[in-house]
């Protein structure tokens, strides 16, 4: 019988000593947690292709947050869905729009918590894309006088941190430069840096009600192909003055995380995004996958892929989680 002299098993033989090799661990402190607000009172609406998520009303936004506080999540990420969307994207600009109402009301019951917010136009747009759309595409120096506009209402209503969505080239300089301008230059910017037009974003329009009414997005969001072109475009955002960068989606795109963290001495942050969740949660309905332990390793990989921070859905189940293991 052949015995070897190298074995690695020796450090898996018990739960102490794989604790005490482990390379890569998940926490708290690495979620950001993704919330949807809609007008009204009292509206707790779930989001069919996405279980356990809603569309929550400013009241009830403030509760939810105040749970995430207590869960000890340290961050929140905003979509605002407007009551009335236009082709300009009126609501996303103004002071009383719904995301700044909904910043107002959170920062003053829960001052502590982090506060994100998206800015992009695709959610207040009647036609849904990004920006303006002139002659059918979207207009992008256009569309960074409306983003420096939309960053000032956030930064007026309190957030602590801004972050970019809709792939327009300059968005992160012309953000950088319309909050320094204006005594902002202590707000923050997580840029989505290297997003790609994924098909793994198809429940989050159903949540956002963000879908493009005609054509798709691959005229401003990246191939899913390219890698290089990620370096390129987060070269770009780095140099223009973002804070954070982000790749988005996560899961298929641990290759470009792990190229990012290695290129970049930013803090990275990856958005475990709304398809790569209700797969899961699928999968997980029929009895095919174990939620918590696949969820986990998800997020682990991701991690150990390279990013610093994850925007996740499963936020409030993994602190729960993670506070288990560790009582
Ligand atoms: C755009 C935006 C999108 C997501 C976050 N910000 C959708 C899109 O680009 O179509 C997707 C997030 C997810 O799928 O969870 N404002």
């Amino acid at each position: 019988m052949f015995t070897p002299y190298y074995r690695p098993r020796r450090l898996r033989r018990n739960e102490n000593i794989r604790r005490m090799v482990q390379e890569t661990q998940l926490s708290v402190n690495d979620l950001i947690f993704p919330l949807f607000v809609v007008e009204g009172k009292r509206v707790k609406k779930p989001i069919k292709s996405m279980p356990g998520q809603y569309q929550l009303s400013i009241d009830y936004l403030v509760q939810e947050v105040k749970e995430v506080h207590h869960l000890g999540i340290p961050a929140i990420i905003l979509f605002g869905i407007p009551a009335i969307k236009d082709a300009q994207g009126k609501d996303a600009m103004s002071d009383e729009g719904i995301i700044q109402r909904a910043v107002r009301a959170i920062k003053e019951a829960v001052p502590e918590i982090y506060v994100i917010s998206d800015v992009c136009f695709c959610e207040y747009t009647d036609h849904g894309h990004c920006g303006a759309v002139v002659e059918g595409d979207v207009d992008n120096d256009a569309t960074l006088e409306m983003l420096a506009k939309q960053v000032l209402t956030h930064a007026r209503a309190g957030v602590d941190m801004v972050a970019p969505s809709g792939m327009m080239d300059g968005m992160v300089a012309a953000i950088r430069k319309a909050l320094d301008e204006n005594g902002f230059e202590k707000i923050s910017i997580m840029s989505y840096a290297a997003k790609y037009a994924s098909a793994f974003y198809g429940p989050f329009r159903e949540a956002a009600e963000s879908a493009p009414q005609f054509g798709d997005r691959r005229s401003y969001q990246m191939d899913p192909a390219n890698a290089r072109e990620a370096l390129y475009e987060v070269d770009l955002d780095v140099k223009e003055g973002a804070d954070i960068i982000m790749v988005k989606p996560a899961l298929a795109y641990l290759d470009i995380i792990r190229r990012v963290r290695e290129r970049i001495n930013l803090p990275v942050a990856a958005y475990n995004v709304s398809g790569e969740f209700s797969m899961v949660k699928a999968a997980a309905q029929m009895g095919w996958l174990d939620e918590k332990k696949i969820t986990l390793e998800i997020l682990t990989s991701i991690k150990r892929a390279g990013a610093d921070l994850i925007l996740t859905y499963s936020a409030k189940d993994v602190a729960r989680w993670l506070a288990e293991v560790n009582s």
